[in-house]
């Protein structure tokens, strides 16, 4: 066995990595070290969810001193006092109705809890026939059985084609670089594509849906900003066939656009918001799936004591990740994190776009503290090219995400002006370079 294969990494090209390994071995503030003692500046927030920095010295004291009192504690017939708390902060800053949590430990368990109340909620409520799904082309919803089939990346679906959930129907994704590229903020075309919902639900007939899902922001297909107004025909048209929509923001939720939620941000409300990632900063592996307050009444408004919802996690509000979330909210709150990522934006829009005359590069978008670059594809190597650039960005101490031929950034949301200049000086040296 060669060396380090005992650990099947995630998501990785496991012989190349292991060829050249990336490692971090310690991380503060904007910041991971590498094991020779050289540091890389963190511009995608670990994965995507270390919102507050690496190792806030408050959110670490909390996790230390919840390990030191209690290590476990059961959620099935049993409870943790500060899990309700919790419970109650977090829907302070959840739009109005959605006012109920239910605590998973990751993304891909939070989609697959919501499209579980999905169903049934609608069996509760007399309409069991509505079980069909519908997600997006490109959404990424994590590695659930239900999270890939409403999903919509290739390789995954290609990869476990057999297992796909029956009944899923998906959106067109609204990446339309031709009408579209170097937008700023919201791209301007594209809001029709929500209309496509409309033909899908006269194919199969509202009695026969149960709800669409769709991140606000698809983040991990490459940072996809939805067009102006498209959130909003989608609401609009789920109204219209009591449809329930879900909001998959295990990104964007916690800061990244600037306001707590996607819904917010944008003005649209949906029935369910799924989380994780910067829940607890990445700090301690945490989802949760806010709901709506009509959806909760339908399993609880109704005489009888037995379980309401079969499902739940071992460590569903674990003490740990309790702690940690209740610092790394009010990490948030102190600092002002939220309206700092909404500070930041326009300086990290600028950083961004003035990589457009950089060589390979066709398309740059960005919305709050998300941005992408996304470089002309190699012929017959499509991914490849970007891959050359994580690797030169991160000899150069930088960290950056790739996604096919897209490179995205999502940094912590206390980076500052320097970061992003330092930043967008590597990625074009690495450009111009590769
Ligand atoms: C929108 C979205 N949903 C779900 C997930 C899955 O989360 P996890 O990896 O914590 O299971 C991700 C992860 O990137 C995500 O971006």
């Amino acid at each position: 066995m060669k060396k380090m294969d005992s650990f099947w990494m995630p998501f990785t090209g496991n012989r190349i990595f292991k060829d050249n390994p990336r490692l971090l071995q310690t991380a503060r503030g904007m910041h991971y070290t590498k094991p020779d003692g050289s540091q890389v500046l963190d511009m995608v927030a670990g994965l995507w969810c270390c919102n507050a920095g690496h190792n806030d010295p408050r959110i670490v004291s909390a996790i230390q001193g919840q390990a030191a009192e209690m290590d476990y504690a059961p959620h099935f017939n049993f409870g943790h006092p500060a899990a309700f708390d919790l419970a109650e902060q977090l829907v302070e800053i959840t739009p109005p109705g959605i006012d109920h949590v239910f605590f998973t430990n990751s993304g891909s368990e939070s989609v697959d809890t919501a499209l579980k109340i999905a169903l049934a909620y609608q069996r509760e409520r007399g309409k069991g026939t509505k079980t069909r799904f519908i997600g997006r082309e490109r959404a990424y919803h994590g590695v659930g059985f239900g999270g890939i089939s409403v999903g919509g990346i290739p390789y995954t679906r290609q990869q476990f084609s057999g297992a796909m959930l029956p009944g899923v129907d998906h959106l067109p994704h609204t990446h339309l670089i031709d009408r579209n590229a170097f937008s700023r903020g919201l791209p301007a075309h594209g809001a029709e594509l929500a209309d496509e919902l409309e033909r899908i639900v006269a194919l199969h007939h509202p009695d026969n849906i149960a709800a669409v899902i769709v991140e606000p922001v698809s983040g991990s297909a490459g940072v996809l900003i939805p067009p102006v107004g498209y959130l909003k025909r989608l609401r609009e048209i789920c109204d219209r066939h009591d449809l329930l929509l879900i909001f998959d923001e295990v990104i964007t939720g916690f800061g990244r656009l600037g306001s707590p939620f996607a819904a917010q941000e944008f003005d649209v409300v949906p029935d369910m918001i799924t989380t994780a990632k910067g829940l607890t900063s990445g700090a301690v592996p945490m989802g949760a799936v806010f709901v709506a307050d009509r959806i909760w009444r339908e399993f609880m408004d109704k005489p009888g004591s037995a379980i309401e919802f079969f499902h739940g996690y071992t460590y569903s509000a674990h003490p740990l990740a309790v702690a940690a979330c209740g610092a790394t909210q009010r990490v948030y709150r102190e600092d002002g994190l939220f309206e700092r990522a909404r500070a930041m934006a326009p300086v990290f829009e600028e950083g961004l776009h003035s990589l457009k005359d950089a060589p390979h590069v066709i398309d740059i978008r960005n919305y709050g503290l998300m941005g992408a670059v996304e470089l002309a594809p190699e012929a017959g190597a499509p991914g490849a090219k970007a891959m050359r650039a994580l690797q030169a960005a991160f000899d150069a101490g930088v960290m950056i995400r790739v996604t096919g031929d897209t490179i995205a950034f999502s940094p912590p949301l206390i980076i500052e002006e320097s970061h992003i200049g330092q930043a967008v000086d590597t990625v074009r040296r690495v450009l111009e370079e590769l």
